[in-house]
């Protein structure tokens, strides 16, 4: 692997790579989304070029991993094609002790709640950064929603004690726009004592689609961290 200065990159790539490194032969793999996953997908079709893996087929969590599958040469499927996903890789936003996530840092998780929840295995692949103590110390919880809901859900999300604000698109004007056409709401939650109930209760808001809180979904998580200058890999 081509030396870099960026710590944080090396963590991700080689997190990346440890988890691709599990993908074995024959199986059907969830490719998650974001810089994280993305490096995982890198080498996971390196694997396939090289004949080390066969016969994989992915399913795609995002427009970004779909391209990105393309590119790397992994056969792709949808889930009524299939009859299960063997192993799922995908990055997140926090990690808590109990291995509950927050993501959406990249509008995905929606889909990628779906297709790692229907893994027989999830690994969850982050930089040491990610771990918390606690859900929400870092990160807003992004939570889906369609466009006509946008105001109601807002105000829904303020009497549960958070503080909402829409994720507005960078280099585009106006509001990020989901891969399903939807928007995406930044919620602020001091509180974020029981992360079940509450991915629950959004779930619950009339025009929500899906929030962001991932509890009990991650069976292994694997981090990147540099120790003594090298990177390294622990499992949670
Ligand atoms: C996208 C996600 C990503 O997995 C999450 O944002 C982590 O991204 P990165 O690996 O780039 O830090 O949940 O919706």
């Amino acid at each position: 692997m081509a030396a870099n200065n960026d710590p944080v990159k090396t963590m991700k790539q080689e997190v990346g790579k440890a988890a691709a490194d599990r993908v074995k032969s024959d199986s059907v793999v969830g490719l998650g989304s974001g810089s994280t996953a993305a490096y995982a997908i890198e080498y996971i079709g390196n694997r396939l070029s090289k004949g080390e893996l066969k016969n994989i087929v992915g399913v795609p969590t995002s427009f970004q991993s779909e391209v990105l599958a393309k590119k790397f040469g992994i056969p792709l499927t949808t889930l009524d094609a299939i009859d299960g996903i063997d192993i799922a890789i995908d990055g997140a936003d926090e990690v808590d002790p109990q291995k509950n996530l927050i993501k959406g840092g990249g509008a995905a998780h929606t889909r990628e709640k779906v297709v790692d929840s229907l893994a027989n295995e999830f690994i969850v692949v982050v930089d040491s950064g990610k771990l918390v103590d606690k859900l929400g110390s870092s990160f807003l919880l992004p939570v889906e929603v369609i466009p006509m809901a946008v105001a109601p859900v807002m105000n829904s999300l303020s009497k549960l004690g958070g503080k909402p604000e829409l994720r507005m698109g960078v280099k585009k004007a106006g509001p990020v726009v989901t891969d399903q056409g939807n928007l995406v709401i930044d919620v602020k939650f001091d509180n974020l004592d029981n992360p079940a109930e509450l991915e629950k209760t959004i779930n619950n808001l009339p025009g929500v689609l899906e929030n962001g809180l991932f509890v009990g979904v991650a069976d292994i998580v694997l981090v990147g961290e540099i120790k003594d200058g090298k990177p390294e890999i622990r499992e949670l």
